[in-house]
């Protein structure tokens, strides 16, 4: 059983104008919503996730589902254990060369959230772990108990845009002098009583969510490894293949803004120029201008909608 609910199902599948046979690479697994919605409608997927629970909790989902119980007996669902910043290799190890969509919905999971002993929340009591892939050496507590408070301020403020970033870092760090932070309930404690009162009493979300969501970004590299597959995943789309990415946050959405932005670039050279001679010419087109956003129902029926931001392109 999944417990995660897929954002802009609709409207992701829609806009990846997939027709019967299709190769579609899905690398954020999850519960397995998009590859799902995609199977039913006569593609095949390739997916992939980091994270070895969510593999094994699909599988076994899988086999009171009818259709990805066929899917995966007729192999038109491939599930790989991979980071989504190897692309490359696993499309390779496939024997898969170009496919005609990609798409990742990215973050963590409702059954991630909900699991304790993963630390991704701070509602629920558990070590301070955070990662993905477990098989990865950094976890949340070693960033908060060796990390300087500079370090500690730097992350929560570029991704967590937590504008207590330094007071909290302090406190952290005094704190740890007396014993070391295992735990999510000791961190948002921290947090929580860093937080100037007058501040906190106004606040719509809890003082901690923005420094969960920096330490998990932290602690898994997400925009590096974005940014790596962003720029992967547009050499094995076929010409008019669609690249759909949901992100949740103003960071992750920049980062992915500002790549499909340059690459729908032409000419770069001088505008004094008379004649091009960059040779440059725009690798994909933008789909979505703005981005699209979860409407009404969908935020009320999924409260975890709310910041979701979805962009498509199209390769050239
Ligand atoms: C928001 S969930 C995907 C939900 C899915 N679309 C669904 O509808 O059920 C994101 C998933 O991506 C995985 N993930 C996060 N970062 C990853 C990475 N760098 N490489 C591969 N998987 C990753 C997480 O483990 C999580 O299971």
């Amino acid at each position: 059983m999944t417990r995660h609910i897929p954002v802009l199902l609709e409207e992701t599948i829609d806009e990846l104008h997939l027709t019967k046979g299709n190769m579609v690479v899905d690398v954020t697994l999850g519960g397995g919503g998009h590859t799902r919605e995609i199977l039913k409608r006569h593609g095949r997927v390739i997916a992939l996730d980091a994270d070895e629970d969510a593999l094994a909790r699909f599988q076994t989902h899988a086999q009171s589902d009818p259709v990805l119980k066929r899917a995966l007996t007729d192999r038109s669902l491939v599930l790989v254990r991979a980071n989504y910043s190897t692309l490359d290799e696993v499309l390779e190890h496939a024997g898969v060369e170009l496919c005609d969509a990609i798409v990742a919905d990215l973050g963590f999971s409702s059954d991630q959230i909900e699991e304790g002993e993963r630390g991704f929340s701070f509602l629920h009591s558990g070590p301070l772990d955070m990662r993905f892939d477990r098989t990865t050496e950094l976890t949340a507590e070693k960033i908060v108990n060796t990390f300087s408070a500079a370090e500690l301020s730097r992350i929560f403020r570029e991704y967590g845009d937590e504008s207590e970033a330094k007071r909290i870092a302090l406190a952290i760090e005094i704190s740890r002098r007396e014993k070391s932070i295992m735990t999510t309930e000791e961190l948002r404690e921290i947090i929580t009583q860093a937080y100037p009162k007058g501040k906190r009493r106004g606040m719509k979300i809890h003082p901690a969510t923005k420094v969960f969501q920096a330490l998990r970004i932290a602690v898994n590299h997400e925009f590096e490894h974005l940014e790596s597959f962003l720029s992967q995943a547009l050499k094995h789309l076929k010409p008019s293949g669609r690249l759909a990415i949901i992100t949740f946050h103003s960071g992750e959405d920049g980062l992915v803004k500002r790549f499909f932005k340059n690459q729908a670039r032409g000419c770069i050279c001088p505008p004094k120029f008379p004649v091009c001679i960059c040779g440059r010419k725009p690798a994909i087109k933008i789909v979505t201008k703005k981005p699209i956003m979860p409407n009404a129902t969908e935020i009320k029926n999924n409260p975890r909608s709310r910041s979701a931001r979805l962009r498509v392109v199209e390769k050239l």
